[in-house]
This record gives C-alpha cells, structure tokens and sequence, in this order.
C-alpha cells in the first residue's frame, strides 16, 4: 500500500517525464549536485522536460520544492553575504541599513550608560560618519569600530563628528 499523500517521503521512482522516463529522484538529485535553478538546466542534464513539454510546471515544482528543502537558496544567500563582507564593497544602501541596524540593536544600547548615543551621518565608501552627542573615550571607540567591522565589513573606517 502506497501512501501518497505524505510530503515527508515522496515516491522517488515516480516518473515526472515520460517522454524520457525520468524520475522525481533523479530530478531532485540534479538539483541538490548542481545547484539548479531552472527547467531548462534539467533539459539539459537528463532531458526532462525536452519532449512534450507536458511535465515542465511539475520539474518547476520539484526544483522548488528541493531547493527549499536541501536549503539552497539560504546557502547562497550566506555566501554572497560572506562574500561582500570580505570584498568590502557593500552597495551604500545597504551599509546604510546594516549600519543603522548595529546602531540600534547593538551600539547604543554598549553606549547607554555613559548616555552617549550615536546616529548615521553620512556612508562614503568604506567611511562611516557617525554623529555622538558626547565624546567617546577611545576604549568605547574601538569597541564601536570593532561591532561595525564585525557585523558589516572588515574594512570600516570609522569617523565620529
Ligand atoms: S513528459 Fe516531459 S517532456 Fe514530455
């Protein structure tokens, strides 16, 4: 007796394309192997979907469906985060946001018992201009530096005016 409703084990050996008689396993291992995102690249691997046609929105599905669950697209987002941190250039809107992220969420609440808090001034490049309305002893200056390189960008430089 199958159970063919159960999402948790899907059947392996089901034939997804019949022009060319391959299956759902064969399509969600290609996808898993090599990172596929389209129809056309499993056409090209095992020539699912080249015939008719027919079976084209299923292996649209199936990529889905094993993308998000071999957690694929989350991995790639990882790495193009990791890879723009490394590289040091971040598009200015989003070092903006991620300052202003670590601004709220981590360097004003370090700085709230000196009653110091700091905003966003100005994002040039790799330079980050922040406005205090009290001065930072260099201690408190490092520890801000090293939040921003550690969250955002090795290659911060950080300015307070
Ligand atoms: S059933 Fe897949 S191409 Fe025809």
């Amino acid at each position: 007796m199958k159970e063919k409703q159960q999402p948790e084990s899907p059947d392996l050996k089901e034939v997804i394309c019949f022009c060319f008689g391959v299956e759902l396993g064969a399509i969600r291992e290609a996808v898993k192997k090599n990172n596929y995102k389209g129809v056309e690249q499993i056409t090209r691997y095992c020539a699912a979907g080249g015939g008719c046609h027919g079976c084209q929105p299923d292996i649209r599905r199936i990529i889905d469906e094993a993308r998000q669950e071999f957690g694929l697209d989350q991995m790639e987002a990882e790495k193009l985060e990791q890879a723009e941190k490394k590289s040091g250039s971040l598009p200015a809107i989003k070092m903006i946001r991620l300052v202003e992220k670590a601004i709220q969420e981590k360097i004003n609440p370090l700085l709230k018992n000196e009653q110091i808090q700091v905003s966003l001034d100005e994002v040039n490049g790799d330079i980050v201009i922040l406005k205090t309305n009290n001065e930072l002893s260099p201690s408190l200056l490092n520890d801000v530096e090293a939040i921003l390189k550690q969250d955002i960008c090795n290659s911060i430089e950080l300015k307070i005016i």
